[in-house]
């Protein structure tokens, strides 16, 4: 057996059926909005790689630099001989992990995106061959089958993926993640932090414009799979600093009044001039909330470290 193999937990046709149910309730509610991991077709993967290199999207470095300084600490800490991450993208940063954790065995990436899924697999076997690389192609909101692989488990979610969950899906989230967890697992968890709002606002709306090229990607998805008429310039990339829910708020605003025609779901979509549709949230968190949350889940912060110039937290934690 090639020591990659990849499991589709999500047939093709629940995929579809999922984004034609998702498009379909969140274009007729009021505000539209559509949840984000519709963004990451094999175009928003690499638009999101992008990202990670402009020298606005911060988090990305921050994170790195914790992974740099700990890895050596949370390799002696969790001893782990599986890694699963979830939102793994690229894992580029997961090199770091995987170079310090010396028992590893089994590395699980579980992605809705399998072009990133693909293409990361391949580059770390080249790097790791005696790594067993199972990746699943699988929604991380919908309940995992891990598969069977030694413990104990180390559970990573890296990029401050965690913030994109609204805060009812976050808590039902970490509480699945303490189900997944066994005694003598942990939980890695990276979190962005509350800082000042042009900082924030800068890293969701870069100069060079990838980030709003990002966010209209889902149009072309909607076009592509479903047949519709989008026209993305016909649509305003907006970013909004949130400072009571304490996010940022993606959305695409539209330039004018129009009716958008998606055959897929039998629709015809009125916009007003200026109408906003919410693509995704990014929360910003703060220790103690992060501390609170994984406790109403169950799981017990045992450390927390940030980046030297306190943007970014990695923290551990395992089951209470
Ligand atoms: N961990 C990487 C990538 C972060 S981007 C980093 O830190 O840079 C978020 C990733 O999560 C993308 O690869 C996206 O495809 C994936 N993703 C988003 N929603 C998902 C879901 N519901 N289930 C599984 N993967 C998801
Ligand atoms: N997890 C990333 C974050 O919240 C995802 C992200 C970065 C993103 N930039 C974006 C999502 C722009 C939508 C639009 O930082």
């Amino acid at each position: 057996m090639s020591p990659l193999s990849i499991t589709r937990t999500l047939p093709a046709d629940a995929t579809a059926a999922a984004l034609r149910a998702d498009v379909t309730r969140g274009l007729t509610s009021t505000p539209k909005q559509l949840p984000p991991k519709w963004f990451y077709d094999a175009r928003g993967s690499e638009l999101f790689e992008e990202i990670t290199r402009l020298p606005e999207y911060y988090p990305t470095r921050a994170e790195r630099e914790i992974l740099l300084t700990r890895a050596d600490h949370i390799a002696a800490a969790t001893g782990a001989r599986t890694l699963v991450e979830l939102g793994s993208g690229s894992s580029d940063k997961t090199r770091h992990l995987l170079g310090a954790l010396s028992e590893l065995h089994t590395y699980v990436p579980v992605d809705v995106s399998e072009s990133a899924l693909a293409a990361a697999g391949e580059a770390l076997l080249t790097e790791h061959p005696g790594l067993t690389v199972h990746a699943l192609v699988a929604d991380f909101q919908r309940g995992l089958t891990l598969p069977d692989s030694p413990g104990p488990r180390l559970l990573a979610f890296l990029g401050g993926t965690v913030g994109n969950l609204l805060p009812e899906e976050r808590s039902a989230f970490l509480r699945s993640v303490h189900d997944m967890l066994s005694p003598g697992d942990a939980l890695l968890l990276g979190t962005d932090l509350v800082k000042d709002e042009a900082t924030l606002v800068a890293a969701y709306d870069d100069e060079r414009g990838v980030t709003a090229e990002f966010n209209k990607n889902v149009l072309h998805v909607i076009n592509r799979e479903l047949g519709g008429d989008f026209d993305p310039d016909d649509f305003d990339h907006v970013a909004v600093w949130n400072a009571e829910r304490e996010w940022i708020e993606m959305r695409l605003r539209a330039r004018k009044e129009l009716t958008a025609k998606i055959p897929g779901v039998d629709l015809a979509v009125p916009f007003a001039a200026g109408e906003e549709l919410r693509t995704e949230i990014s929360a910003k968190f703060r220790e103690d909330g992060v501390r609170a949350e994984l406790a109403a889940a169950g799981l017990e912060l045992t450390q927390w470290w940030t980046d030297s110039a306190e943007r970014f937290a990695l923290s551990l934690s395992v089951r209470g």
